[in-house]
């Protein structure tokens, strides 16, 4: 028996996916492989509606994101509304698009506070990875964000490239003046999935790293807080993906998806629901797409025994699924789960990876993400 849609909460966060075009094609990236194949965005009115639902019902934060939110003209209007009805707001940006007279348009428009990604502490490995020249431009927007007194949350998606360069990127968000700096290790969905070969780092590199870290949060004494998103392969333990599925968080996709997380769509056999033809209240409350997985009683026998349940919620569904090929199995991270062999061949595999440097094994080739246009044709 599934949850009673009684038992359950309001979604306090709110993730507006206002597209999926974006100007990098960073090989990590968390738009869907077939992303080209969802082109129809929302309009204005659409997004003003859903916020308003969504606030009437609770929800206290809207994170705008994408593909690069900045390459929709009416994000000042749909900030403005946003803040009009007291959201929290939030900016997720690879800063391109972000000039002077924007970023203080944003302000204007009651925007609270900006995250900006970075691939790296180098120009070579940023441009590298995202396929793009933009570190330049990246770091006169930390600076645009800082004249203009915004907090600033630096991010950079770390993996086997980019790890060893830990210290140089905490330093580069110092001299940035960054409030937060978040490490995000690289999770394997999307373009990271396909590309898990070739990004994942040995324990031994993100326990270095970790090392790292753990200093230099010592030497900066609380002056910048460095967070560090561990990867869950490597701590043989789920994540609690989400805070547990359709409890606090919804993702809309630019063509008016609802989504329990940013992966879900490409799990099979779930209709997810259209915020185009259903409000937000019926998506959240009412659809199969956000029972299927709320709390506990789809759980197996092995998860739903488990003394940890109520912390993990069961780790990440769709983790399960590119793992095993079985949404509701045990995350098969977890120690307990019969599939955990897979997850410990790929860390084996990133130890293989480095037999590269001494010829025993082909180098895998990295994916970049097409333009929308290349994909679609
Ligand atoms: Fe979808 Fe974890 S990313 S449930």
């Amino acid at each position: 028996m599934r949850t009673a849609a009684a038992a359950t909460r309001p979604p306090l966060w709110l993730l507006a996916e206002l597209t999926y075009r974006c100007p990098l094609h960073c090989v990590f990236c968390s738009n869907p492989i077939d992303y080209a194949q969802h082109r129809q965005e929302l309009d204005t009115a659409d997004w003003k509606r859903i916020f308003s639902e969504a606030r009437a019902l609770g929800a206290v934060q809207l994170g705008f994101s994408g593909g690069e939110p900045l390459l929709r003209d009416d994000l000042e209007e749909l900030v403005a509304h946003a803040r009009g009805l007291g959201f929290y707001t939030n900016l997720i940006t690879s800063g391109v698009g972000l000039t002077e007279a924007r970023a203080k348009a944003l302000k204007a428009a009651g925007l609270d506070h900006i995250q900006l990604s970075f691939q790296d502490s180098t120009r070579e490995l940023n441009d590298f990875l995202s396929s793009s020249r933009t570190f330049e431009l990246k770091a006169r927007v930390a600076g645009i964000i800082k004249s203009l007194g915004y907090p600033m949350v630096l991010n950079c998606v770390m993996h086997r490239y980019n790890l060893p360069h830990v210290g140089r990127i905490i330093q580069m968000a110092e001299a940035f003046g960054a409030d937060y700096l978040e490490l995000a290790n690289t999770q394997y969905y999307g373009w990271a999935w396909l590309n898990r070969t070739a990004l994942m780092p040995t324990v031994h590199e993100l326990r270095e790293a970790e090392g790292v870290v753990i200093a230099q949060r010592a030497r900066l004494d609380g002056r910048m807080k460095v967070i560090w998103v561990s990867p869950d392969y490597a701590d043989a333990k789920p994540k609690p993906c989400m805070a547990g599925w359709g409890a606090v968080f919804m993702v809309v996709a630019p063509d008016g998806t609802a989504l329990p997380c940013h992966s879900a769509r490409m799990l099979p056999g779930i209709a997810f629901p259209n915020l185009r033809e259903q409000s937000v209240r019926e998506a959240w409350f009412h659809s199969d797409g956000f029972q299927r997985y709320r709390g506990q009683a789809w759980m197996s026998s092995t998860c739903g025994s488990c003394d940890e349940r109520g912390h993990d919620f069961g780790g990440c569904r769709c983790q399960a699924f590119l793992v095993t090929g079985d949404a509701a199995a045990t995350d098969p991270v977890c120690p307990k789960s019969p599939q955990r062999g897979r997850i410990d061949a790929m860390l084996a595999g990133a130890d293989a990876e480095r037999a590269c440097a001494s010829g025993a094994v082909a180098p895998q080739p990295l994916r970049f993400v097409p333009g929308a246009a290349q994909q679609a044709g």
